[in-house]
C-alpha cells in the first residue's frame, strides 16, 4: 500500500472466494496498484458514484485510474434512488458500452452506492467483479464488506438484492473528512454496535477514544475502522450466506427498525434509531435476567459521548410507544407470530432471545419513551 504508510492495512475476508480490504490515508490515487497487488487487472473500469462524492472525489480516482480505460456512471443522491431505475440505467450504461466479465464496478460512495451498484455487478451477465471504494463511514465499518447486495422495493428496504462480495474493498480513510457530522454520526452508531459485537477491547478503546472518535483524529478512525472491519470480516467468514450467526450484525435494529418506521423514515436517521435500538436491546438484555445494569451503563454513557441519543424522548412526534409496539410486529425476525430479539449478554457475547414476555418488551420502550433506559 502506498498514501501515508502509517495508516496502511489489510484484512483478509475469509469467504468461499477470498478478498481483502485495503484501508489508507489518501490512497485513491493508488487504485491501480492496490488492484495490480490483488491480481486484479480489469480490461475496463465502470465508476459508479453520485453527484455529492462526484464533485468531492472523483479526481483522486481519475489519478488512480490514469492507465486503465473507465468511464463514469452518476446515480442520482439518496436512500429514495436505491431502487431498480438505478440498477436499470447502469444496466443500460454497461450494455452501450459493451463491458464484459473481464470488466470491473467500481462503487464510490456510501451504502447506498455501494448497494446499488454491487447489485447490477451481481446481475449483469450473471455476475461480475466489482470493487467497493466506500466513502462513508457506516459504509467502510459495514455496508462494503460481507457482498450483501440490494435495492429497495415499495413494499420493503433491502427487499431485492443478492449475495455477491467484492474483489476488493478500498478504504480512504481522507474521504470521511468531506462528510457531514450527521452522516459521520450514522456511522458511529454502527461502531458502537460493532464494538458491543466485537468484545471488551474494541468497546473499551472506544470509550477511551470517544474524544479523539468525534474530532475524526485519523490514527483513532484508522484504528477503529480496522478493528470493526476484523470483526465484520469474521462473521462473514463463517456466515457467508446469512444462515445464523451473522444475524448478529443486526444487533439493536430490530427496536432501530420500529423507530425509524414509526416516524416514516424521516426525522431520525438509521444512526441514530440504532443508538437507541442498542440501549434498548442492552435494557432488555438486563430486564431478562441476561445482562449486567454495569453494560447497559457503558453503552449509554459511550453513545452520549459520541453525541448520539440513548432514548426515544425528544426524538420526533410519531416516535411513541404504542407505534414502537406495532411497528415491532412486522419486524423480519419474527417467527410463528413470535418476536425474537438480538440482547448481548456481555460484549462479544450476543444471543438471539426467543419468545420474549410482551410485559418486558413494553417495558423496555417505556422507560425508552420516559427517558431512561434504567
Ligand atoms: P449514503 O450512501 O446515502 O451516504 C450518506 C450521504 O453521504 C449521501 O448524501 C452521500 O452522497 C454522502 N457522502 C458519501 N460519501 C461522502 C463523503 N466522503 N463526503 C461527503 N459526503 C459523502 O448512506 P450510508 O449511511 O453510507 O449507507 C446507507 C445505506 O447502506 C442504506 O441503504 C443501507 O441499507 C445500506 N447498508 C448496506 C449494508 C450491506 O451490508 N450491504 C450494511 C449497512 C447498510
Ligand atoms: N449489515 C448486516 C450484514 O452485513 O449482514
Amino acid at each position: 500500500m502506498t498514501g501515508d504508510d502509517a495508516f496502511a492495512r489489510v484484512v483478509p475476508v475469509n469467504t468461499q472466494r477470498p478478498y481483502k480490504v485495503h484501508m489508507g490515508m489518501r490512497v485513491l490515487a493508488q487504485m491501480e496498484q492496490v488492484m495490480a497487488v490483488e491480481g486484479l487487472v480489469p480490461s475496463r473500469v465502470l465508476v459508479v458514484t453520485n453527484p455529492t462524492v462526484q464533485a468531492l472525489w472523483l479526481r483522486e480516482v481519475e489519478k488512480g485510474l490514469a492507465s486503465l480505460p473507465w468511464d463514469v456512471a452518476v446515480i442520482p443522491d439518496g436512500e429514495a434512488h436505491k431502487n431498480l431505475k438505478s440498477v436499470s440505467s447502469l444496466y443500460d450504461m454497461l450494455a452501450g458500452l459493451e463491458f464484459d466479465r473481464s470488466s470491473v464496478v467500481l462503487a464510490l460512495g456510501g451504502g447506498v452506492v455501494g448497494d446499488v451498484a454491487g447489485f447490477a455487478a451481481a446481475t449483469y451477465m450473471r455476475g461480475i467483479a466489482f470493487v467497493q471504494v466506500p466513502t462513508t463511514l457506516l459504509a467502510q465499518v459495514d455496508a462494503s464488506v460481507g457482498g450483501k447486495v440490494a435495492v429497495d422495493h415499495p413494499r420493503g428496504k433491502n427487499l431485492i438484492g443478492a449475495f455477491h462480495q467484492p474483489v476488493l474493498v478500498l478504504c480512504d480513510l481522507a474521504t470521511l473528512e468531506t462528510l457531514p457530522y450527521r452522516v459521520y454520526a450514522e456511522g458511529l452508531a454502527e461502531v458502537v454496535k460493532t464494538a458491543l459485537i466485537g468484545g471488551h477491547e474494541l468497546l473499551q478503546f472506544a470509550g477511551d477514544h470517544a474524544d479523539e472518535l468525534l474530532r475524526r483524529d485519523p490514527s483513532v478512525v484508522c484504528s477503529v475502522v480496522e478493528d470493526c472491519v476484523r470483526v465484520k470480516a469474521s462473521i462473514v467468514a463463517a456466515d457467508e450466506r446469512d444462515l445464523g450467526s451473522r444475524m448478529q450484525l443486526n444487533l439493536g435494529h430490530t427496536f432501530g427498525h420500529a423507530i425509524e418506521t414509526s416516524c416514516g423514515f424521516e426525522g431520525v436517521s438509521h444512526g441514530e434509531a440504532v443508538a437507541v435500538g442498542l440501549v434498548m436491546a442492552v435494557n432488555l438484555g438486563v430486564q431478562l435476567g441476561v445482562a449486567g445494569a454495569d453494560l447497559l451503563h457503558h453503552v449509554e454513557h459511550l453513545l452520549s459521548r459520541l453525541q448520539l441519543p440513548t432514548t426515544m424522548a425528544g426524538l420526533h412526534a410519531h416516535v411513541t410507544p404504542g407505534a414502537v409496539r406495532r411497528n415491532l410486529r412486522a419486524d423480519k425476525k419474527r417467527r410463528d407470530g413470535r418476536l425474537r430479539f438480538l440482547v448481548p449478554r456481555a460484549p462479544g457475547d450476543i444471543i438471539l432471545v426467543e419468545s420474549v414476555p410482551e410485559e418486558l418488551i413494553s417495558r423496555v420502550i417505556s422507560e425508552s419513551a420516559r427517558g431512561s433506559a434504567t
